[in-house]
């Protein structure tokens, strides 16, 4: 595929879909299965679910959205999986209301915590879902990044607000509820009875460089791509990243 024609949305899931895939080979290993049950908390419409589904396992998306479960439907239907996803409606706070507990391999919580009111009990009930030794596959949005996104707009007080700011929030307009540090993330998780296996920053340079120079630049696409794989699992990394990635296995 050409440069221009490769989808952008690449830059977004790119580093996070590695990770995550690597992670759900070992479940396959270390069960013996090959079909693993997956949850995808607030996973909207399959962004992350249809790729799974695709790699053979049984994905159940909840999401409080029916536009987003509907859209999912019809993309898991387009990629012949619709056999392999189920879209339920519900919500990460209340979700033993519409799945079972310890019922899965993985369960993925992404882009989903900085809307819901209480984090920590959005976390615990992820990995209340996950059956022992399951694999948490967790992506928050980080406070670092807003801040220097911000400052290179030339937002110098919004970027100093988001700094000091409890929720990491620049200021009224801002469409984020909630960022995180990476270290906020990983005693999240922690505290949720989760054992971090690795911290991956996302995006960290993808939202800063100007599109027309990845989109017209031969072979720049692919080189930012190999960049950003690069620099994700650097800690020096993690505090300027749009997004942050925790991966972890539930305490057996
Ligand atoms: C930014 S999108 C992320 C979608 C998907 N996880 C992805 O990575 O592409 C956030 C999603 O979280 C869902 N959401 C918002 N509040 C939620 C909640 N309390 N419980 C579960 N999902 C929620 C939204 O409906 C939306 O689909």
């Amino acid at each position: 595929m050409s440069d221009q024609l490769r989808p952008r949305a690449s830059l977004r899931t790119a580093v996070v879909w590695e990770v995550l895939k690597d992670a759900l080979e070992r479940r396959v290993k270390a069960t013996g299965r090959e079909a693993l049950d997956v949850l995808d908390t607030g996973g909207g419409t399959g962004n992350f679910a249809v790729p799974v589904a695709r790699l053979g396992h049984r994905v159940t998306v909840v999401d409080p959205s029916p536009n987003a479960l509907f859209a999912l439907e019809r993309r898991a239907d387009e990629a012949g999986v619709a056999d392999r996803v189920r879209g339920v409606q519900g919500d990460i706070l209340g979700l033993f209301d519409v799945v079972e507990r310890n019922g899965y391999d993985a369960v993925l919580c992404h882009g989903v915590l900085e809307y819901v009111d209480d984090p920590a009990e959005g976390v615990r009930n992820a990995v209340d879902a996950l059956r022992p030794s399951g694999a948490l596959s967790l992506l928050g949005a980080g406070l670092g990044g807003a801040v220097l996104a911000r400052a290179l707009a030339g937002h110098f007080t919004e970027a100093r607000q988001a700094l000091t700011d409890p929720d990491g929030r620049w200021g009224a307009g801002d469409p984020v509820p909630r960022r995180f540090t990476a270290g906020q993330l990983s005693a999240l998780v922690t505290d949720a009875g989760v054992e971090v296996g690795a911290v991956h920053g996302v995006r960290v340079f993808a939202d800063l460089v100007p599109g027309v120079l990845v989109d017209t630049e031969p072979g720049a696409m692919d080189e930012l791509l190999r960049l950003e794989a690069a620099v994700a699992e650097l800690p020096a990394f993690h505090s300027v990243a749009t997004q942050l990635h925790v991966l972890g296995e539930k305490r057996a």
